[in-house]
């Protein structure tokens, strides 16, 4: 099973209309009433987010002006004042919800815990406190590199009480690459646990966190706090690393939100590109809250009796906006689950779900082609009859991995929201709703209300139904990327000059290519830069290229991306290696383990071809499509005259 084409979408013409009983208890019960409410939006974009912030959220003082946009510079909700922590915890502890559980964990070794509103708020003071007592103040970037426990979330939620900035690491991602963002978001403190449990193993949080400040080489970090977790072995250097309960014991669980401005940043969230090191995508407080709540309230219709589950990290902006602020602003139960399919327990997604009765499930296409390969004995030996909602994020779904989820997770009784959006949009653009959207597999369908999204050609002109184009979104959202962390400029080229402005109109440019058809449904069709997609994370091949060329033996490498059954895409390095050395397993292996250490595995190359050199144009460029087709086992197709030296082209062939 691979990605989905043009030719196979195109003959997708399946439609499922949203169940009867599900839109009569929706919060949006029809076609109709999203068509109503995106009208309304369209008409006065302004009103309508001016109108659900004032409905859904708590905010010290009131905003002056809805939108200040000085393209492509957005600033929403001007002059107000509020706090994200204080909506996702504060405002519920005078309603009923005060006992209802808020963070529902299961950890990997099968402990687990569950928080409830009023608990969940002390241990964030606390440890808020515990914060402040070590000098973070408000502005100040605070570094999270924590396996899934309810500690993520306790510290994202505390930064976010006393208005420092939070950068969440995926602790997957390596020393090196921890360093390089701690070091661009100069981040004063560092939170961390000595171990993550991760199929059957320990990674070891502390360790890479001790070789990334090794040598003072990110010398704003004055203090390490560490989660005891996995209660093995650590180093703790004094002065500088103290154990989270030894501070958060005694200390005072009296600590009142900040009032923050509305535009403060909230977090930094590095993601890849197709050029340089990654971004700092930066998100700031009102905006970012108003569009998180209202996304995670009608896309997953939450209602106050569910239990909702997204299986992705709270590293990625996934985890950020749909395990915690947008689930807790809407006062829901949220599960955070350490664990991950794995040979020992292939079933223990089906396990969680049956365990706690989830009516939620949210994750990722690549997961779902991996359950698929499992079997599906294993989720039909669990009662999963309390889902009433699916999900799918990160990737385009072909078709058969949809029917399969429908089917066989979703017992042919569950709508299936397949999300369309990325670190930089804050929260889902496109995306059916539930109790209203009839959906078709394989489509993301329409926009969200407020969402102006368009497919278009490089001068920016509208094409026609069924047409390959560049998605973009016309109009600014409250939840929208402020800028790139210390870089404007980078902002401005990435993401808004590749399009030709419209009438004076500036496009926001996803990076992605789309087809939008006769229903005015959006098929997204991938990547159209130099950015692959491996098992739903997002990697610059320029970064692989980077890692890979930073080992001595290396004189050039060209990644591409180069399509897999369950991965969606797998990382492929051609490389030309420096004169005295020569191919041989052992080296692609060491290189490899090079990569590993560099970015982190989830950027390990899958293979490695070595050549005695790239297929390039006259003018020096690697030609990437001919590498793509070779990557993949195609024929190389379409114009290769601009090629310098075609007998390169017949090496490669042979993996010469
Ligand atoms: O290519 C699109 C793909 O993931 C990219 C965004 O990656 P990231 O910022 O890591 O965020 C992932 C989670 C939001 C997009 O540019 N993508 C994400 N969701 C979908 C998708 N492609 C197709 N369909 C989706 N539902």
């Amino acid at each position: 099973m691979s990605q989905p084409t043009i030719e196979s979408i195109l003959q997708e013409k399946r439609l499922f209309q949203p169940p009867a009983e599900f839109s009569q208890k929706a919060h949006i019960k029809s076609l109709d009433e999203y068509q109503e409410l995106y009208d309304k939006a369209k008409a006065d974009p302004q009103k309508f987010w001016a109108d659900l912030a004032e409905k859904e959220l708590h905010w010290f003082q009131k905003w002056d002006t809805v939108l200040d946009w000085q393209p492509p510079f957005a600033k929403w909700f001007v002059g107000g004042k509020m706090n994200i922590s204080y909506n996702c915890l504060d405002r519920h502890l005078t309603t009923w919800r005060r006992n209802k559980a808020a963070l529902i964990w299961e950890g990997e070794p099968g402990d687990s815990r569950t928080l409830t509103y009023a608990q969940l708020h002390r241990e964030v003071c606390q440890f808020a406190n515990v914060l402040k007592q070590l000098g973070v103040k408000k502005g100040d970037r605070v570094g999270i590199y924590m396996p899934m426990i309810p500690e993520a979330a306790i510290a994202m939620l505390a930064c976010a009480r006393i208005g420092a900035t939070h950068t969440v690491v995926f602790g997957g991602f390596s020393a090196e690459a921890l360093r390089d963002r701690l070091i661009d978001g100069q981040a004063k403190l560092v939170v961390t646990a000595d171990g993550g449990w991760r199929k059957d193993g320990i990674v070891p949080l502390k360790d890479q966190v001790d070789i990334a400040l090794a040598n003072n080489a990110v010398p704003t970090v004055e203090n390490v706090l560490v989660v005891k977790r996995t209660a093995q072995q650590i180093q703790m250097e004094p002065d500088r690393d103290h154990w989270w309960h030894d501070l958060q014991q005694g200390v005072s669980a009296d600590c009142p939100a900040e009032p923050m401005d509305s535009e403060d940043m909230l977090f930094i969230l590095y993601t890849s590109g197709s050029t340089g090191k990654p971004k700092g995508v930066v998100h700031t407080t009102a905006g970012y809250n108003l569009y998180t709540h209202m996304t995670t309230k009608w896309i997953f219709d939450l209602q106050d009796t569910d239990v909702y589950w997204c299986t992705a990290d709270v590293g990625w902006i996934t985890g950020h906006s749909y395990i915690v602020y947008g689930p807790l602003s809407n006062g829901a139960t949220t599960l955070m689950y350490e664990g991950a399919p794995r040979a020992s327990n292939p079933g223990c997604f089906w396990d969680v779900i049956e365990k706690y009765g989830v009516n939620i499930f949210y994750t990722a296409p690549t997961a779902i082609r991996a359950f698929i390969k499992m079997g599906e004995h294993l989720p039909k030996a669990r009662n999963l009859s309390s889902l009433r909602l699916l999900g799918t994020v990160g990737e385009p779904i072909n078709p058969e991995a949809w029917m399969w989820y429908y089917r066989v997770i979703g017992g042919e009784r569950c709508p299936i929201v397949d999300t369309w959006w990325q670190t930089e949009t804050g929260g889902v653009m496109i995306t059916p709703l539930p109790g209203a959207t009839p959906t078709k597999p394989g489509s993301a369908t329409r926009p969200f209300p407020g969402i102006l999204a368009d497919v278009v050609d490089l001068e920016g002109n509208t094409i026609g139904d069924n047409e390959g184009g560049y998605l973009v979104v016309k109009h600014p959202w409250p939840g929208m990327m402020r800028t790139v962390y210390g870089d404007p400029d980078r902002f401005r080229r990435t993401y808004w000059e590749h399009i030709a402005p419209q009438d004076g109109q500036y496009l926001y440019f996803a990076g992605d290519g789309a087809r939008r058809d006769e229903d005015g449904y959006f098929w997204v069709m991938g990547r159209v830069d130099d950015v692959i997609n491996v098992a739903g994370h997002r990697l610059g091949t320029m970064e692989v290229e980077s890692a890979l060329v930073s080992h001595p033996a290396v004189a050039e490498a060209a990644v591409v991306g180069k399509p897999d059954e369950v991965k969606g895409e797998d990382v492929f390095a051609f490389v030309t290696l420096e004169g005295s050395y020569d191919p041989s397993d052992q080296l692609a292996k060491e290189l490899k383990e090079h990569v590993v250490k560099e970015i982190g595995a989830i950027a390990r190359p899958g293979e490695i071809r070595f050549t005695d050199a790239m297929p390039k144009t006259r003018s020096g460029k690697i030609m990437r499509r001919l590498l793509r087709s070779l990557a993949s086992g195609q024929e190389v197709a379409g114009d290769t005259s601009t090629l310098e030296d075609r007998s390169v082209l017949d090496k490669l062939r042979g993996g010469a």
